[in-house]
């Protein structure tokens, strides 16, 4: 779909990860292989606590894994002998829980990253903040501070501080968990027109099943942990996406198709968990 996109394609290849091997040792994630093409928008769906947490964060360089590898763009980013890859801007994260600086305006939140990094004079770095805040939807905004801002518009901010710096993967944490239906749809679609503005490959975890589908052009669905990839599902709806893809009689196939697999998923994490507690 973004063809302009120059690169960006993650390759997780039969990657593991263990919390404390020689303690606890959690296995959070087992032989678990994705491959995500430059550009694609990539949703990833499981249980709760089954590891796209874990996943994210190994691809970020937040951890290390136990083994398998995982590449950007064929560059080795970890493997079993150099298990941590080293965090990048090349690789930008948005969490749930939001993480503006809470004393910088939007604007200066969002040029800060290029300026740190020297990479535009602080003049251009805000020049480039409040166009790209413009596109956002969010010029009106730009000068007021994260505590002054709805949260809707604190995470488009953060998404947009996210894109100033040219990443090629885009991680995103489930960065609408909270919010309404309606606000999300309209970040869904905010979403999706920045994209087509912005090429970027995009890594996307969420619970939210008809998020995933409206977003993606695939949905990897997770098993129960520790994870692995269960089932891949192609999102076959033409972009560009607007609210009224919803109605139609694919959307409501395709939410029939990723519920079953999910629900499936999710009664076995219930029943270990159940397990457990006994
Ligand atoms: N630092 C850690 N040390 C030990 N165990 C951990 C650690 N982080 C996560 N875990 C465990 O690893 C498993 C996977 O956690 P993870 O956060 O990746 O799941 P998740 O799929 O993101 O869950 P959720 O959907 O609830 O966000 C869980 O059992 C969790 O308790
Ligand atoms: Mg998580």
């Amino acid at each position: 779909m973004n063809s302009a996109q120059a690169g960006g394609s993650l390759s997780i290849r039969n990657v593991s990860k263990i919390y404390d091997p020689e303690g606890a040792n959690i296995k959070a994630l087992h032989d678990c292989s994705i491959d995500i093409a430059a550009g694609e928008i990539c949703m990833i769906l499981g249980p709760s606590g089954c590891g796209k947490t874990t996943l994210l964060n190994a691809v970020a360089g937040f951890h290390g894994i136990s083994s398998g590898e995982i590449r950007l763009d064929g560059t080795l980013l970890c493997n079993t002998a150099k298990p941590q890859a080293q965090q990048g801007p090349d690789r930008m994260v948005v969490f749930q829980n939001g993480a503006l600086f809470p004393w910088k305006t939007l604007l200066n939140n969002v040029a800060y990253g290029p300026i740190v990094q020297q990479r535009l004079s602080p003049k251009e770095a805000r020049a480039k903040a409040l166009d790209m805040l413009g596109e956002a939807g969010l010029a009106d905004v730009a000068h007021k501070y994260p505590g002054e801002v709805s949260s809707g518009m604190a995470r488009r901010a953060e998404i947009v501080r996210a894109l100033i710096n040219d990443p090629k993967i885009l991680l995103l944490d489930e960065p609408y968990r909270a919010m309404d239906a309606l606000t999300k749809a309209i970040m869904h679609e905010n979403l999706l027109r920045i994209y087509d503005l912005k090429p970027v490959t995009i890594f996307f975890i969420t619970h939210d099943l008809e998020e995933a589908i409206f977003l993606g052009q695939r949905v990897v669905i997770m098993t129960t942990r520790p994870a692995t990839t269960k089932e891949i599902i192609e999102i076959d709806l033409p972009y560009p996406r607007d609210h009224r893809v919803l109605s139609s009689e694919a959307f409501r196939l395709l939410v029939t198709q990723v519920k079953a697999s999910v629900h499936a998923e999710a009664k076995k994490a219930f029943a270990a968990g159940e397990k457990e507690r006994a």
